[in-house]
């Protein structure tokens, strides 16, 4: 495998998030070999029906992420926490990812999960109930490159995360946790 591919899903679909603009860093951290993309359109897929989920019929947008996803080499996950868990729209991206069942584009795909609130739990419901169902779903999750940040109100208001160097070193080492179980699953 010469170039690693990383998708990034972000769970916040508000133009000003702050885990868009970690996932905006963390494509910054990228070594050479591999690209990170951010991945665009999961606000345009419909909520996951079985009715809806005809092989040859599955709707535009819900081919597109399993599309994406099953050209992926690994998935980077940014989420917040809404209510002590996941927010919906990345909770229907796992769901329409991860079918047809045993087959679907998750499986054995590495993740890592990076979570971030405004509170100093730092979304770490969120990010346990995405581990739980990224590895329900059959993905490989990669322990090592989580990553927790809490206080992002205050800590990333003002400031980038890409202008944040703890947070790039962070992110970086998330990145290449990431990439190195890539590499493994690629060669396995
Ligand atoms: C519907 C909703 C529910 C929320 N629930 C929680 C929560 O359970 N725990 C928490 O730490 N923050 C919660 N928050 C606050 C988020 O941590 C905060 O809005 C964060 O900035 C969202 O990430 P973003 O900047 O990427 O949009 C909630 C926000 C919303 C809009």
């Amino acid at each position: 495998m010469s170039q690693t591919r990383l998708l990034a899903l972000v769970g916040s679909l508000r133009a000003a998030s702050i885990n868009r603009r970690l996932a905006e860093a963390a494509v910054r951290t990228a070594p050479e070999g591999v690209d990170i993309a951010i991945y665009e359109g999961l606000s345009d897929i419909p909520f996951y029906n079985e009715d809806l989920d005809v092989e040859g019929a599955v709707p535009a947008a819900a081919q597109a992420l399993r599309d994406a996803v099953g050209a992926s080499d690994g998935l980077l996950i940014f989420t917040p926490e809404y209510n002590g868990t996941l927010p919906a729209v990345l909770k229907n991206a796992i769901d329409w990812a991860s079918r047809p069942y045993g087959a679907g584009a998750l499986k054995a795909r590495p993740v890592a999960v990076v979570s971030a609130s405004i509170s100093s739990n730092a979304a770490k419901w969120s990010h346990g109930d995405a581990v739980k169902a990224f590895g329900v779903a059959g993905a490989l999750v990669v322990d090592d490159a989580s990553l927790n940040f809490g206080g992002i109100g205050q800590r990333f208001g003002e400031t980038h995360p890409a202008d944040d160097a703890e947070a790039l070193t962070q992110l970086a080492a998330t990145v290449h946790q990431l990439n190195e179980a890539a590499k493994a699953a690629a060669n396995a």
